[in-house]
């Protein structure tokens, strides 16, 4: 019997209405639009403000979208495997958590923290289950409430990350189709880089860690910066390797939105084009796990069958990652394509999100 391929066969995104712009953060901490948008490329941010929601909420009303585009109902999902750093709680997995609040019925599930990485790492893992005939369907989430670990006090994080939630499913696809080459990395020496002081089992949440203020991402922007450059294009540069592929075959680099100035530099190392590099950014912020699944749902009606896309990553950890495939199907077929939701369901869209917003 052949090789069963697997592959991305649908996706979906939902961003919180709530806007978060530079010029609303002048006013928490001394920073400017000028510098945010110099030194990072973000205009704004979605933050999700509710109380009463949150990282299972977003992942939910993106899976919602997701069934309803490919006509699935809740029960023929199989497993679901949710990517964060934002759980809903240290546990029971938030995976747990949205197959309940979805109604996915027959389908198990699991958390993976690999920050900034995680979804790739995820749909690493959808894919062995997927290729190796124990699954039929997959759905990997990428979903952060960034705002809850983040310190408005502290300009060299605040203004960088955003909330969101974005998901893919993984069926079985012909060989020639899906996911063709993995590399993935880590290394935790970088650790101390990039990380949540507190709040684990090292620093137990106590009055100090909470007045410390250590239960907040913590980074050394400049060292992450240079290992992100390094790494990224190191990785993408494997899997070519590997994939037999020139650069000018390569038809979309999806890369992690951690800083537009890292994505230049990969681009340029890689003479790619920018038109060839999705890009979101400006108006999302980095979103963690949830860059990546973001961009794919934006970019969706563009997408065709055979297309070949390098997904890419860098994060916390350290982590980093590539992934090559050939995309499964054509995404201007397929209903809401591209339209990433913003309002709560049975509500009116909050802040006039259209998809002619979202393509700018
Ligand atoms: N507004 C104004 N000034 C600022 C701000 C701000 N928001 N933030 C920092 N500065 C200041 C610094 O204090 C510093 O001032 P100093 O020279 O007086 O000390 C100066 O700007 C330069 O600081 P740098 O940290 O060198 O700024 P840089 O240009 O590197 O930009 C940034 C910082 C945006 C964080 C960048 O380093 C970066 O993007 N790093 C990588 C992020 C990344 O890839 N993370 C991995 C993924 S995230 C994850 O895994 C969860």
């Amino acid at each position: 019997m052949g090789r069963r391929g697997a592959g991305i066969t649908a996706v979906a995104g939902w961003v919180p209405p709530t806007v978060l712009t530079n010029f609303h953060l002048e006013k928490f901490v001394e920073t400017s639009d000028t510098w945010i948008r110099e030194r990072t490329g973000i205009r704004e941010r979605r933050i999700l403000v509710e109380r009463d929601r949150t990282t299972s909420d977003m992942a939910v009303y993106a899976i919602h979208q997701l069934l309803r585009k490919r006509g699935l109902a809740p029960e023929d999902i199989d497993l679901v495997i949710c990517c964060t750093v934002t759980p809903d709680h240290v546990f029971p997995a938030t995976a747990n958590i949205i197959c309940d609040k979805a109604g996915l019925r027959r389908a198990w599930g699991f958390d993976l923290e690999a920050a900034c990485s995680g979804f790739l790492y995820g749909l690493a893992c959808a894919v062995q289950f997927v290729q190796n005939g124990m699954y039929e369907r997959v759905l990997v989430v990428g979903a952060e409430r960034m705002s809850a670990i983040m310190n408005y006090h502290d300009r060299t994080t605040c203004v960088i990350f955003g909330d969101g939630a974005g998901v893919v499913l993984v069926e079985p696809v012909v060989p020639e189709l899906g996911v063709q080459v993995i590399r993935l990395y880590s290394d935790g020496s970088g650790r101390h880089a990039l990380f949540q002081k507190a709040g684990g089992a090292l620093h137990p949440p106590t009055i100090e860690t909470v007045l410390n203020r250590e239960h907040y991402v913590y980074q050394e922007g400049r060292a992450v910066f240079g290992h992100a450059v390094r790494r990224f294009t190191e990785v993408i540069e494997e899997v070519m390797d590997v994939a037999g592929l020139r650069s000018e075959e390569i038809d979309w680099l999806v890369p992690h939105q951690a800083n537009l100035r890292i994505i230049k530099a990969v681009a340029r190392t890689l003479r790619l084009p920018m038109e060839k590099v999705m890009v979101n950014i400006h108006k999302f912020g980095n979103t963690t796990s949830a860059t990546i699944p973001l961009c794919l749902a934006e970019w969706e009606p563009r997408l065709r069958t055979g297309d070949r896309l390098i997904l890419a990553t860098f994060g916390g950890g350290f982590t980093w990652g590539a992934i090559y495939l050939r995309w499964a199907y054509d995404g201007s077929l397929v209903p809401e394509s591209g339209r990433i939701l913003d309002a709560f369901p049975g509500e009116g869209t909050a802040n006039g999100q259209t998809e002619e917003k979202n393509s700018d």
